[in-house]
């Protein structure tokens, strides 16, 4: 995915557009750009690398002037090159413009174009949206674009200028976000509220199938079809700060300390004070609904993935109901059988993610109502869906998803608690400890962060070492697994999760010195048998860090080196368990000196197959 912005004002265009582009850097880094235009005339600049590249370039030859947009990329089509960096310019190079998505009929009118006269520069899909333009353009750039539209196929936030009319930005969506800054004698276009949100609070969320006109001191809304609309701007809830790294070295530090307050807010008004019901009315789901199901279908990628998993293991627990939990990439191959009465549950940080997308579609198609779980308000896989809880975590900029995961399992808990409360399925005293120990989870993660030095000396001690074994059972499988994707996509440590009942059927051969085993050994159902598997990797010389609850001396002959975590119910030990397993990757990360908010070759939301 890529991330667009846009400015016009009064004030330096290509400087608001470069800070607008830091703040949606995360959804693409391997190059950037930014068109302006001064006097009438069209200046470009385009850098390979990381955005500060841009910056140095910008800060030693500035370009002055009042209008621009700016791009920051994320390759689909073409490798990152100067050449396929965005803007993209029509022949003339009188018009610019930026894109997030894919157009698929790209290559089709790639040829037609050619064969018109059109000059291609690059090897991107965007380049065809400047040269149609070009060829549609009849002194109306507005109505150019609009037309473009009408034969373009697939995914799209668009920001157009020219130096044709230098006093506007045309701006359209289709899948793709976008959403249009509100200030005063001045305003902003951008894929994210991020971007615009040290600028102003207040912004058009643009809807697909909707077209923008941008001048200093006017927004017109259209929709594609060109009929005028008028909607409410959004006011946007977080503060400017939010969007900001602060005191923290990175993003990923700082949300993982934005864990407690992102709880509090996910279960704000969702659990009664006495802990006696959950309410989740945005579920969109009538008692008899949830009586009558026969099957839920959770769907989701990485992160998000394991917190289905985690869900799975609740609701099917808990509420009784049979529960299947696929990647969403996969699931369109393994065609589930979709019975009456399924509910798809699809859950997603960005609301964006393509695979999630089509999951969402594929169940819908055969029949399941959907509802989504996801953080990003009025994403596209929100709207898709039948119901949708927010999780409400604020927006999460680091690549490495943290405060999203823990927001996702405790609303899947609440979900699967909600469920059991109306079928009946699971005592009272059971639910009331669950629906207790969910309000206490901010607090304990306020405990297991006042706890980071003692992860550092972990880190410290482990960060040379280049192979290592994540192990739990149960409904802690998918905290291991989730603890080392979180090493291995920001550290580049070779993780490996596993159930650890699975260790004596292979993975035990990989054990020796070199490799350290991180074992999930909280108390519970699977207590006993994690502690004996921990004692047949330390048998084999095999390293062990265990993640054990305070108190529990017992185990400390079983381990190396322990991290404590506050003891409450197993179902809910997830969530608190996430937390020294991020801190654990993100020092081990930092030590290594890695570029922990972007490592390489990922991007924060894929948005593409
Ligand atoms: O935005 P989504 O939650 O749909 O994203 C899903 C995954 O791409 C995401 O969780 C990814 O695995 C993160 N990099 C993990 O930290």
């Amino acid at each position: 995915m890529c991330g667009i912005v846009g400015y016009i004002g009064p004030r330096e265009a290509a400087g608001i557009c470069y800070e607008g582009l830091r703040r949606l850097e995360y959804r693409g880094y391997d190059s950037a750009g930014i068109a302006v235009i001064r006097d009438g005339r069209m200046d470009v600049v385009k850098r390979v690398g990381k955005l500060r590249i841009l910056g140095e370039t910008l800060a030693a030859e500035p370009m002055p002037g009042p209008l621009a947009i700016g791009h920051t990329r994320w390759a689909t089509h073409g490798k990152p090159s100067e050449t396929n960096s965005h803007p993209h310019l029509s022949c003339d190079g009188k018009i610019a413009v930026v894109h997030n998505g894919i157009i698929e009929n790209y290559a089709e009118l790639r040829d037609q174009l050619t064969a018109e006269g059109h000059e291609f520069k690059s090897q991107t899909d965007t380049e065809v949206i400047a040269h149609l333009v070009e060829k549609l353009y009849d002194g109306d750039i507005f109505q150019a674009v609009l037309k473009a539209i009408e034969v373009m196929r697939g995914a799209y936030a668009i920001a157009v200028i020219t130096e044709h009319e230098p006093d506007k930005i045309v701006a359209a969506r289709l899948r793709s976000p976008l959403v249009i800054g509100i200030g005063e004698g001045e305003n902003y276009v951008a894929s994210d509220m991020a971007a615009v949100r040290q600028e102003t609070d207040k912004v058009y969320v643009i809807d697909d199938g909707e077209a923008a006109i941008v001048t200093r001191d006017d927004i017109k809304l259209f929709k594609v079809t060109g009929e005028p609309i008028a909607k409410d701007p959004y006011v946007i809830p977080w503060p400017a700060e939010a969007a900001a790294k602060g005191e923290h070295k990175h993003f990923m530090h700082k949300e993982i300390h934005e864990q407690p307050e992102a709880m509090r807010a996910c279960l704000a008004g969702r659990i009664t004070e006495a802990a006696d019901r959950v309410i989740l009315e945005s579920l969109n789901m009538t008692p008899e609904e949830i009586r009558g199901l026969k099957k839920v279908i959770l769907t989701a990628c990485g992160t998000a993935y394991h917190a289905g998993l985690v869900g799975r293991f609740m609701i099917e627990k808990l509420a009784r109901i049979p529960a299947e939990c696929d990647l969403a990439a996969e699931l369109q191959a393994r065609d589930p059988v979709i019975l009456d009465n399924t509910l798809g549950i699809v859950i997603s940080q960005s609301g964006e993610t393509m695979d999630t997308l089509l999951a969402l579609r594929e169940l819908k198609a055969k029949g399941a109502k959907v509802v989504a779980v996801v953080n990003r308000v009025d994403s596209v896989i929100a709207r898709e869906s039948d119901g949708v809880v927010y999780i409400q975590a604020g927006p999460e900029i680091g690549v490495a998803s943290t405060k999203a995961y823990t927001g996702q399992i405790l609303t899947l808990e609440m979900i699967a608690v909600h469920f059991a409360e109306v079928r009946q399925t699971a005592p009272e005293a059971e639910l009331k400890a669950l629906r207790r120990a969910l309000l206490a989870c901010p607090d304990q993660a306020v405990e297991l962060l006042r706890r980071e030095p003692d992860v550092v000396k972990l880190a410290e001690k482990y960060w040379q070492l280049h192979n290592s074994l994540y192990l739990g059972r149960g409904i802690n499988l998918p905290s291991a697994m989730e603890g080392a994707l979180k090493l291995k996509e920001i550290s580049y440590v070779h993780a490996e999760a596993y159930s650890a009942g699975e260790m004596k059927h292979g993975p035990i051969a990989l054990v020796c010195p070199d490799l350290y085993t991180v074992a999930i050994a909280v108390q519970g159902q699977v207590y006993e048998q994690m502690v004996g598997n921990m004692q047949e990797i330390r048998a084999r010389s095999g390293p062990v860090i265990g993640v054990v609850n305070d108190g529990d001396e017992a185990i400390r002959e079983h381990l190396d080196d322990p991290i404590l975590v506050p003891p409450c119910p197993e179902l809910v030990s997830p969530i608190t368990i996430a937390l020294p397993l991020q801190l654990l990757a993100y020092h081990i990360a930092d030590i290594r000196g890695e570029d922990i908010d972007q490592p390489r070759n990922l991007a924060k939301t894929v948005t593409v197959e």
